[in-house]
């Protein structure tokens, strides 16, 4: 049973009349309300449903039950138990009849115990004067359970070759924050075409969530694109990421290990923090949503504040889910220039980052470090603070290499260990630029690139540590203590 079953069931033990659920699945909710019907009220308890078109088909109902009134004033009147389910209701809450109906309801039916009068809308609109009469349930999305009962009803209903049992149960993580109807949606999708690979499934349900979340306008689906082995050096963020890719696994949920928060990728410009979160996303499988906190502050949403409120829940509907919050030091930064809506919107946010549930994972990366307030960086907040530095001349080769065979290049014809030494004091950025360049200019002659185009290049890029040496300095001194090097080679520099 999951929790929101739980709480439907203790609101009619307690004999509340007038229950208010805040739900969006109608079908759902009224399967959920039938077996707790039956349980609380006996096998034979009724469930009615209300709408404005439909009306209400109680027996013995006079009159015409869509108007809302009527409808409340037959339920009154019924002499049985059950079960009466308002959809859509709150739409009428403006007229003082339907008010009085519900205040009646409550007066009439409370203690009785075998009549409730559920209100269901995905909306919340509760009337002053009936705040203290209404039992509120924000009704949970399914859980795990559920979706895999779910999935497994939809496929009994399909000919093919039926998915695999672990398939199965990572199909239902991934789906979690979906409604049945969606869910009905990409899985009619994925036994139609027949798709059994789990990566398969797994991008169909990746694609659902972008749709979800495109409608909420700040929040971009990244799709995942770049694998770990794209990113050279970064070896203890690399191991970090590694042991806790099974950690979204409905296994780990259900054994109750402790499921990572986030993680606080700062440092130098270049060197792969952006990389780095689009990595966590295809190592774990997960969705990863990045939100635009200079579109947040913009102002075309509302007021920043409301419109980060609503990235946060619009996220948290649906988990498993990575969050990225690029350059986080420019929404919420204590340093010079923030703004009392910046202060305000970085303690909800704290706030946030200790309740949330637990399938979400926030991915924050940050140039100006020392913007940052104090309390971001102590622990419990994020689970690992990482410092990313300038590459080391080993990394720096695994770096040439990537880009070389993304350039399609052959390594080996290359000497890396002398492009390692060549490019002391560049970041990864930097790297790939020279190999870009390298490439254009040998096709521009017709020929592929060689180690004499990435040589000369190479010559012409000034990097950017040659002229922020300062800076650098500063942000270094600054990590020291401070945050766990990302790179296994750590401080040793060269
Ligand atoms: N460690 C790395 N391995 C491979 N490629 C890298 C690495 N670091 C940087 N790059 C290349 O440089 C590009 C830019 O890196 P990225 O956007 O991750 O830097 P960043 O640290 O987020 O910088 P900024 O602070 O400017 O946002 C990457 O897309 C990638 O191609
Ligand atoms: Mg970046």
């Amino acid at each position: 049973m999951n929790r929101s079953e739980e709480q439907v069931r203790q609101a009619v033990l307690g004999r509340n009349p007038l229950v208010y659920l805040v739900s969006p699945e109608e079908g759902r909710m009224l399967g959920m309300l039938e077996a707790v019907a039956r349980d609380t009220l006996g096998e034979d308890a009724p469930v009615y449903s209300w709408s404005c078109l439909g009306g209400l088909a109680l027996p013995g109902a006079t009159g015409d039950t869509r108007d809302p009134a009527s409808a409340l004033r037959a339920v009154l009147a019924y002499p049985g138990k059950g079960f009466f389910v308002m959809n859509d209701l709150p739409d009428f809450l403006d007229d003082p009849a339907v008010v009085r109906g519900l205040r009646e309801a409550y007066l009439t039916l409370a203690g009785s115990g075998d009549k409730i009068v559920f209100v269901l809308s995905p909306k919340l609109v509760i009337p002053e004067s009936l705040e203290k009469e209404i039992y509120l349930i924000h009704v949970d999305p399914p859980d795990e359970n559920e979706l895999l009962d779910e999935v497994v009803r939809l496929q009994q209903t399909f000919q093919g070759e039926p998915l695999a049992d672990e398939t199965l149960s990572e199909v239902a993580v991934a789906l979690k924050g979906l409604t049945f109807n969606e869910v009905g949606h990409i899985m009619h999708r994925v036994f139609t075409s027949g798709k059994t690979a789990r990566e398969e499934i797994l991008e169909q349900i990746f694609i659902e969530k972008e749709m979800v979340v495109k409608k909420s306008g700040y929040l971009e689906f990244v799709p995942p694109r770049f694998r770990i082995e794209d990113m050279g050096g970064l070896g203890n963020l690399k191991l970090w990421l590694v042991q806790r890719k099974k950690v979204f696994s409905r296994d780990a949920v259900a054994a109750g290990v402790p499921i990572p928060k986030g993680l606080l990728i700062m440092g130098m410009s270049g060197c792969g923090k952006s990389l780095a979160a689009k990595v966590v996303s295809s190592l774990w499988d997960v969705p990863l949503f990045r939100v635009d906190m200079n579109l947040i502050f913009s102002g075309l949403y509302g007021s920043p504040e409301a419109a980060f409120h609503h990235t946060l829940k619009t996220v948290e509907g649906v988990a498993p889910a990575i969050l990225w919050i690029d350059e986080i030091e420019n929404g919420i930064s204590a340093g010079e220039g923030s703004t009392a809506v910046g202060t305000h919107i970085f303690s909800a946010f704290l706030t946030w980052m200790q309740e949330k549930p637990p399938l979400i994972f926030i991915v924050a990366t940050a140039n100006r470090i020392q913007d940052l307030p104090a309390e971001i960086i102590r622990k419990g907040r994020f689970d690992q603070v990482f410092f990313v530095d300038l590459p080391s001349s080993r990394e720096r080769q695994e770096i040439w290499r990537i880009h070389l065979e993304r350039q399609e290049a052959d390594p080996e014809k290359f000497d890396l260990e002398f492009l390692g030494v060549l490019s002391e004091g560049w970041n990864g950025a930097e790297i790939e630029q020279a190999v870009l360049s390298a490439r254009v200019e040998a096709y521009h002659e017709g020929r592929q690139m060689t180690m004499s185009d990435v040589n000369r290049v190479a010559g012409t890029i000034v990097p950017l540590s040659k002229t922020m040496e300062e800076q650098m300095k500063q942000i270094r001194s600054w990590a020291f203590g401070r945050a766990t090097p990302a790179s296994k080679y750590g401080q040793r520099r060269k």
